[in-house]
Formats: structure tokens, C-alpha cells, sequence
């Protein structure tokens, strides 16, 4: 079921916590919402979910104005961080208990509890309770729950945050695998920017209660929209360089004048940082203060009077205390201005 916000306003007495929101959620598409804690991710989940209601504005599904409509009516399927399982349920009671209360004759919901439970992968399990089970096994039940009623879309609330690191990336891939397979318009709410983009069509940035980019993951990490952006999406987080403090750098780059006026920062990805030895073209001067070494990761950490930059895709790993140039290619280069919006821009030849 496609979604529609139209100019959605949430209030909690004179705090608004979302603001003016509109966006679209394709039929069939996962669509992840990403944001700090507190930016409004929960909220706009539960007024889709029809558990809230909006202060202003309008909410579709499909062509179908449901604003007013409660939660039931809605059909959708909620999965949340804490499984909230039946605990004196079997694994298959509780994949069949929203059959039961929708009265679905008994041989018809265990046939299709346990079509269910082959689907996430629980079925040599169906006869456990929930604590005999791991949480990432948990959470396939409260998955396969959720799909029983055949719900109009599937709504998971940091689904994995309560999981280990390797059970995290299991269970991502596994989630994709179950939206692909069952064709679920899925909304996946979640503050792990990685998480997001490597299971989404699409990811929503919020912040503050406002859609900062809404976009496939790769556009949303290489044209990103505003410094926010930039900055919450990628590890390690981009490097930034004050360009009113140190003017000589916007003149190093091959950019109109009048782009030239309205950039205030640049910002430059760890992994786009290459070494020059010609100083005309150095973004950053500056000694090698720390090599760090993380299996086959290396980070590299320059250092001036004024700040550090880090850089993990320099080809030769530099000795420490060394002075080194550094700078990057035009096209991956971001510019943002007083607002931190981006400044898009045409690269111009150097005088
Ligand atoms: N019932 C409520 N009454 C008053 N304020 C609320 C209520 N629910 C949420 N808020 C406020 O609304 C804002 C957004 O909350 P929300 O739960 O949507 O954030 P979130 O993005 O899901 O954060 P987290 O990542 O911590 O779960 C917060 O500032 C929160 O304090
Ligand atoms: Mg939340």
C-alpha cells in the first residue's frame, strides 16, 4: 500500500515535533527512516500506524484519506525493539494469534503460521517458548506475527537495536530478504545510518522534526543535501574544512567566483582524500599525527594548528610525524553554504 503525508503537523501541546511533513512511501518499496533520537522517527511510525493522530494535515493510503482512522482499520503490522511476544505461547500460538482473534478457522491458521514461520526461518522451532529462543530468533516470530494478518504495510521500530553486532547485520539482510520475498510496503525505523542504507530503496533524514533528504541510498551519500546530511551519513564522519577561516583553500579549487562567494565550508570524505606533492593543490597541509589499524582498515589522522582531517584510501600509508599535502578530485569535492545547505556547482578551469 502506498503511504502520503500531506503537510502532516505533530504537536505534543505547543511543541510540534514534526513540522509541515510530506513524503510518499512507494507501494512494495522498504523505506527506512533515519534520524537522531528525539528527531520524530517513532512519532511519524505510529501516525501511519493510525495509534496517533496528526495535529494538521492530511494522511493517504493509497487514494483513501485515512487521517481519522484507527489502527485496526488500517491493517498495519507493527514490530517493535522489545519482541513483545507471548511468553506463555508457543512459537506457532504466536504467530497465529492475530488469526485467532480474526476468527480464521483453526487448520487454515496453523497451515499458514507454519507457511510463516518456514518463511523467517523459525520452523524447527515452533513448539519453544520465546525465551528458549535467541533474540534474533524472537524477532523473526514478532516478524512472522506481524506478516499473519496480511497486514497493508509492515511498520518495525529499531527492530534490531537489542541484537549483537553480528546478529544485527544477520537479521538486516534477513529482513530485506522477507520484504523481497512477501512484497510488503515496510517502513524500518532506525538511527544506524549503515543499517539504513544498506537495506533501503529509499531512506527518509530526519532532523528536528523535518525531512532533511529523501532518496536512494546512494544519492543520499554522494548528493547530500545539507551539511546534516553529509555528516550523519558515513564512517568515518566527513572531514569539514572552514573556508571563511582559511580562504586560500576555495582558492586552490577550480570554481566560479560567484560559487566561490556563497561556500562557507567544504566538506571531504575520508576515502576521497588522496596525497599531492604539489602544494598549489593541497586542501590540507599537515603532519601525520596517527595511523590506526583495524583489521584491513587503516585511518590515517593529519594534523595542523588548526584541526585534524582523516583519511583511510591514501594507497602508501605514510610514516608518522611526516608533513603531508592532501586533496581530492573535483567531483567529490562538497560545498556548503552560510546555511549549510550544499552549493551545487560547475568546475571551472584554473586561472
Ligand atoms: N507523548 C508525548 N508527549 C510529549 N512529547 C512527546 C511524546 N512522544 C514523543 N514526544 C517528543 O517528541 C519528540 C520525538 O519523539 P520520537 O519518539 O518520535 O523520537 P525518535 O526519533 O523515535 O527518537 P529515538 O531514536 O530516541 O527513539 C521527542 O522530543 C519526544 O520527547
Ligand atoms: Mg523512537
Amino acid at each position: 500500500m502506498q503511504v502520503r503525508f500531506n503537510d502532516v503537523t505533530m504537536a505534543y501541546g505547543d511543541k510540534a515535533v514534526l513540522q509541515n511533513i510530506n513524503f510518499t512511501i512507494p507501494e512494495g518499496k522498504l523505506v527506512s527512516i533515519l534520524g537522531p533520537s528525539g528527531c520524530g522517527k517513532s512519532t511519524t511510525l505510529m501516525l501511519i500506524s493510525g495509534l496517533t493522530f496528526p495535529s494538521n494535515g492530511q494522511i493517504y493510503f493509497g487514494d483513501k484519506e485515512v487521517t481519522k482512522q484507527d489502527a485496526v482499520k488500517r491493517k498495519v503490522g507493527m514490530v517493535f525493539q522489545n519482541y513483545a511476544l507471548y511468553p506463555h505461547l508457543s512459537v506457532l500460538e504466536n504467530i497465529m494469534f492475530p488469526l485467532k482473534m480474526e476468527k480464521v478457522p483453526k487448520k487454515q491458521r496453523r497451515e499458514r503460521a507454519m507457511e510463516l514461520a518456514t518463511l523467517v526461518q523459525i520452523e524447527d522451532h515452533v513448539d519453544k517458548k520465546p525465551k528458549q529462543l535467541s533474540g534474533g530468533q524472537q524477532q523473526r516470530v514478532a516478524i512472522a506475527r506481524a506478516l499473519a494478518k496480511e497486514p497493508s504495510i509492515l511498520l518495525m521500530d529499531e527492530p534490531l537495536s537489542n541484537l549483537d553486532a553480528r546478529l544485527r547485520i544477520e537479521m538486516r539482510e534477513e529482513i530485506h530478504r522477507i520484504q523481497q520475498e512477501t512484497g510488503v510496503t515496510t517502513v524500518f525505523v532506525t538511527h544506524d545510518q549503515e543499517e539504513a542504507l544498506s537495506i533501503s530503496d529509499e531512506v527518509m533524514v530526519l532532523n528536528e522534526g523535518a525531512i532533511q533528504q529523501n532518496s536512494d541510498p546512494i544519492t543520499l551519500y554522494r548528493k547530500p543535501k545539507n551539511r546534516f546530511v553529509a555528516q550523519f551519513l558515513g564512517t568515518p564522519v566527513i572531514n569539514t574544512i572552514d573556508t571563511v577561516a582559511h580562504p586560500e583553500v576555495l582558492d586552490r579549487l577550480a570554481l566560479p567566483e560567484n560559487t566561490k562567494r556563497t561556500v562557507t565550508m567544504i566538506g571531504l570524505r575520508a576515502e576521497d582524500l588522496v596525497t599531492t606533492t604539489n602544494q598549489n593543490e593541497a586542501l590540507f597541509e599537515g603532519t601525520v599525527s596517527h595511523v590506526a589499524r583495524v583489521g584491513k582498515d587503516v585511518t590515517v589522522h593529519i594534523k595542523n594548528q588548526y584541526q585534524e582531517v582523516v583519511a583511510t584510501d591514501l594507497g602508501v600509508i605514510p610514516q608518522e610525524e611526516t608533513d603531508i599535502y592532501l586533496t581530492a578530485q573535483m567531483k567529490d569535492i562538497h560545498l556548503f553554504d552560510q546555511n549549510g545547505e550544499t552549493v551545487e556547482f560547475e568546475a571551472v578551469a584554473l586561472a
